[in-house]
């Protein structure tokens, strides 16, 4: 049983991951800091698959902390890196923060990877490297054009020193660029934990339906898209887990040509938040009491996948729709209001 290293394991993806990994017959340990998560996560992964999955609680930007876990862990096969922040507004107000965080953490780990001979890396990207393209949907060709956001930098330079590393070093490197991940496990056990008033659209339209906001706002109906509403490529948690497993396989298997490859993961459809928020109401039998207000800066007006290359390497196929994304979503939404684990995602009452 190949032991994988998965960073930021009591994350949203990372918890995910880690389930569909378990499931799929690998051996799974986690590092993280807990510093944007809650390890509590994780007693609903042993719910959900009968393991339990030891974390470290350290923080990757310390190397001797890091060095230790490997040495401790002589076995691991490959590493799926979530670790880092990933607020793009936050990013914007303290820059420096995210590049040390984001690209030490990377730094550090690729370090091991050397000192220990892992052969296999598999990274977290964003279709935040894209920014605002000039075509869609676009292909892992398409170039990556300035980022909206130091966040955005940081996925594009994490690939970029990736990339770099893979031609100097014994290892094979994924670089998974994720769209929209949204929705939950369909048991409710592992969910999204934003902390405090949720930047990103689903846990705005959830929270705002459970009555822990008291409206959401529509960032502008003025641009040009069908409806007036900003187009994104939604795609369920579990599809976008299942894919780093496909991943490693594909990676453990030598069936990667190349030193570094690069995944679009994104169902290829473009959605706007009109009909997001139609989606849920539809799934959930309520009116979302919502209201339009100004566009916000750095959103990029439309992007969606073509997810051809994914589809034929990997094998990968998207299973969830959008109203399963927001049917898991507003499951998991009403789980948490009554979970202990997670007492209204306020991580101050549990840490
Ligand atoms: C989607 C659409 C908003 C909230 C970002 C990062 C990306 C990834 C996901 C980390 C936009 C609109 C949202 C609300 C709204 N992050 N919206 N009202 O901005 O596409 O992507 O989060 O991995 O890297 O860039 O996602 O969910 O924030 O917004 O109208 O209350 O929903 O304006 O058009 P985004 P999002």
């Amino acid at each position: 049983m190949k032991k994988i290293l998965v960073t930021g394991g009591c994350g949203y993806i990372g918890s995910h991951t880690i389930v569909d990994l378990i499931e799929n017959g690998f051996d799974v340990v986690s590092v993280d800091n807990n510093t944007r998560s809650n390890p509590r996560i994780l007693e609903g992964v042993e719910k959900i698959t009968g393991k339990k999955v030891k974390n470290y609680k350290v923080d990757l930007c310390n190397f001797d902390d890091t060095f230790a876990i490997f040495q401790e862990n002589p076995d691991i096969a490959g590493i799926v890196h979530f670790a880092a922040y990933k607020a793009v507004g936050e990013s914007v107000e303290l820059p420096l923060m995210y590049f040390e965080n984001n690209l030490m953490s990377l730094i550090n780990l690729l370090k091991c990877v050397q000192e220990f001979s892992i052969k296999y890396f598999v990274f977290s990207s964003s279709c935040t490297v894209y920014g605002n393209p000039d075509e869609i949907p676009v292909t892992e060709l398409t170039p990556p054009k300035a980022a909206e956001s130091p966040y955005g930098y940081t996925k594009q330079m994490g690939e970029q020193i990736i990339n770099e590393f893979s031609k100097a070093a014994d290892v094979r490197c994924l670089l998974l660029r994720y769209f929209n991940p949204v929705g939950a496990h369909p048991t409710a056990l592992i969910g999204e934990l934003p902390i405090g008033r949720p930047a990103n659209l689903v846990p705005a339209i959830t929270q705002t339906a459970i009555g822990k906001l008291p409206q959401m706002i529509v960032h502008g109906n003025d641009y040009p898209t069908r409806d007036g509403s900003c187009i994104r490529d939604y795609i369920h948690v579990c599809d976008i887990a299942h894919a780093h497993t496909l991943g490693l396989s594909f990676l453990l298997n030598g069936k990667a040509t190349k030193k570094c490859e690069v995944f679009n993961l994104g169902t290829g459809n473009g959605v706007t938040v009109l009909e997001a928020i139609g989606a849920f109401e539809k799934v959930s039998g309520l009116k979302l009491n919502y209201t339009i207000g100004p566009r916000r800066p750095g959103d990029v007006i439309a992007i969606y996948a073509n997810n051809d290359l994914v589809k034929k390497q990997l094998g990968w196929i998207p299973q969830y729709s959008l109203d399963d994304m927001m049917s898991t979503a507003w499951k998991w939404e009403q789980k948490l209001k009554v979970d202990e684990r997670f007492y209204n995602g306020k991580f101050s009452e549990l840490n």
